[in-house]
């Protein structure tokens, strides 16, 4: 099981502050401010300097503009006569997503991030298929969320483990294919190392053995279909595809919309029906959700169109080659697979990569470090507001911080 941000098998304690007393009275608002700015000022980067999660940074500036028009709006699947506006900003929304992903006729969610889009996705299969010890099988290198639905729905998962070029061994696919197994995943691309599974053969066997498969395009969904428009060679990973049951993206990764925006989407409105709306009128996961963030979904699609993300995806990769160029010119660093996507990750074969982490860190540059499939690793997850200073600037910290970890070696 790939233990992706584990340094140790010793779980440390769980960090919380001392305890701390309910307020008997309220603060000025001043001073109530005051607080939440010196908690924010311990926050160790500025927003352009952190790499190091998979979404940092303002979204589209619309957002804020749509987030306004709709503030205190929500929208719920249960009550959704009561704000039938906010609901069509959503479904909207995710019909504009159905359309990028190869099946306009798709229908489905907004979410509250990828979390939830994969627990809804197993739920689904799991009420689908309604098979005793319901199994599943995916990738080693599939988000830890699908270990979570497992735990939650007693489901069994089956991790095939990944060849020398971090791929799944797909001849194990079908050998752990038996009569229990309720649906197959696999990632567009994953988010450690970004690699794109072989879609089409998991979709091929899906529709080969009548089995559910759902496709975790966290990453890929809002940046696939423009690298394809930038004539990058893309093998179909979406709805194009007859196999594929379910996709998710999110849109607070590369699709510029605000923390936590994610779509679930079904190929077939059918398939809800395996959701009990009589008793449980809640087709995914968490109930009421913010309806700026419909809005926000739906504003920022309109402002920049596939031209506006085309150009995103243009300047990102411009990003990227930057920042791949910089650490193939440090002697000491090597990639650890040439990146598709805007994640990078490399290692050392004669330094100790988490003293160049540190390095990095001391100097206000954040990003990613842990063991990954057994190597240690630096990780840079590169966002759409990135451009070309950011990564020169970022580039000459890491040759410093590496050149500071070989004075000491
Ligand atoms: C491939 C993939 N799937 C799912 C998720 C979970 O997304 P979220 O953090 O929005 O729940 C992530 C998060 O980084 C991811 O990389």
């Amino acid at each position: 099981m790939a233990q992706e941000f584990e340094q140790t098998h010793k779980r440390p304690p769980y960090p919380m502050p001392p305890p701390l007393s309910f307020p008997e009275t309220g603060l000025s608002a001043a001073a109530t401010l005051d607080g939440v700015r010196e908690r924010l000022s311990q926050d160790p980067y500025a927003v352009e300097r952190n790499f190091g999660v998979s979404y940092v940074g303002p979204p589209h500036p619309i957002t804020q503009q749509a987030a306004e028009l709709a503030a205190g709006t929500f929208f719920t699947e249960w009550a959704r006569d009561m704000n039938p506006g906010t609901h069509r900003l959503e479904k909207e929304a995710v019909r504009m997503m159905a359309s990028l992903l190869g099946h306009p006729e798709a229908v489905g969610f907004i979410t509250s991030g990828g979390t939830e889009s994969n627990l809804s996705a197993l739920r689904l299969a799991r009420n689908l298929a309604r098979k005793d010890s319901p199994e599943v099988i995916m990738p080693e290198s599939a988000h830890y969320s699908f270990r979570v639905a497992a735990e939650l729905m007693g489901l069994r998962l089956h991790e095939v483990p990944l060849d020398g070029a971090f791929r799944p061994r797909m001849d194990q696919v079908e050998t752990l294919i038996n009569e229990r197994t309720i649906a197959l995943v696999c990632s567009a691309p994953d988010g450690s190392l970004g690699q794109l599974d072989p879609v089409s053969e998991f979709a091929a066997l899906a529709a080969q053995h009548g089995l559910y498969l759902h496709v975790d395009a966290a990453f890929g969904g809002f940046f696939l279909p423009f690298m394809r428009d930038l004539g990058y060679d893309v093998p179909p990973f979406d709805f194009s595809l007859p196999g594929v049951s379910s996709i998710m993206t999110d849109g607070h990764k590369l699709g510029l919309l605000p923390v936590a925006t994610g779509f679930f989407l079904i190929r077939d409105e059918a398939m809800l029906q395996a959701i009990p709306t009589e008793t449980t009128v809640i087709h995914n996961i968490t109930a009421t959700k913010p309806g700026d963030h419909a809005a926000a979904a739906w504003a920022v699609m309109q402002r920049l169109g596939r031209a506006g993300y085309r150009e995103s995806a243009r300047r990102i990769l411009e990003v990227v080659d930057t920042i791949v160029a910089g650490i193939e010119g440090i002697e000491e660093l090597r990639l650890v697979v040439k990146p598709l996507i805007p994640v990078v990750n490399f290692t050392s074969d004669v330094l100790d990569v988490e003293q160049v982490y540190r390095e990095l860190r001391a100097r206000g540059w954040g990003s990613t470090y842990g063991r990954l499939y057994d190597m240690p690793r630096i990780r840079f997850s590169i966002h759409p507001h990135r451009d070309l200073d950011h990564a020169h600037q970022l580039v000459a910290a890491l040759a410093d911080s590496v050149a500071a970890v070989r004075k000491r070696s």
